[in-house]
């Protein structure tokens, strides 16, 4: 016979001092994922906007690169796009098995990657933002 006891859920967030570090790999991917699906949304809105033609799109374009928070924008999904994109590589070989007792690191690899990038990128994206 099974024997079943309740530990509550590890997924509720007032328990997130006892995360491990593979709890919050699962937490940043899940929160990257879906903040990637939400800008495609936008991103194909934005788009649409050259069906009323070039200088509609033109001016939708300039306006919105001409405001500063649009600019911070840009390196925060820059920084969420290398973040899914670096773990999601791990975790396809995690799902392979391979490098499991590494697990931890790699997530911390991931991490590291992704901040050097988005600083290394900072003055591409910000210059003249302000
Ligand atoms: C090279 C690019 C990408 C890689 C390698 C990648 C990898 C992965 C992997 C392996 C998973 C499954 C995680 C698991 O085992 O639970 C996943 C989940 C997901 N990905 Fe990606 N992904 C990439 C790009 C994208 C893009 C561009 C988007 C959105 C437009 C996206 C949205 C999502 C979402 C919404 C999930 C599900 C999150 C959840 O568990 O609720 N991914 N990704």
């Amino acid at each position: 016979m099974s024997e079943s006891y309740d530990r509550g859920l590890v997924e509720d967030f007032g328990r997130w001092t006892e995360f491990s570090a593979g709890m919050w790999a699962w937490v940043f991917h899940k929160f990257t994922g879906w903040v990637l699906v939400g800008y495609l949304f936008t991103h194909i809105s934005v788009l649409s906007t050259s069906l009323q033609g070039a200088q509609a799109y033109n001016n939708t374009l300039s306006g919105l690169e001409s405001l500063a928070v649009v600019r911070i924008l840009e390196v925060g999904l820059l920084a969420v796009a290398v973040f899914h994109i670096l773990n999601g590589i791990r975790l396809l070989f995690v799902d392979l098995g391979v490098g499991l007792e590494a697990q931890d690191k790699s997530f911390y690899a991931s991490l590291v990657l992704t901040g050097v990038i988005v600083v290394a990128s900072v003055p591409t994206f910000l210059t003249g933002a302000f």
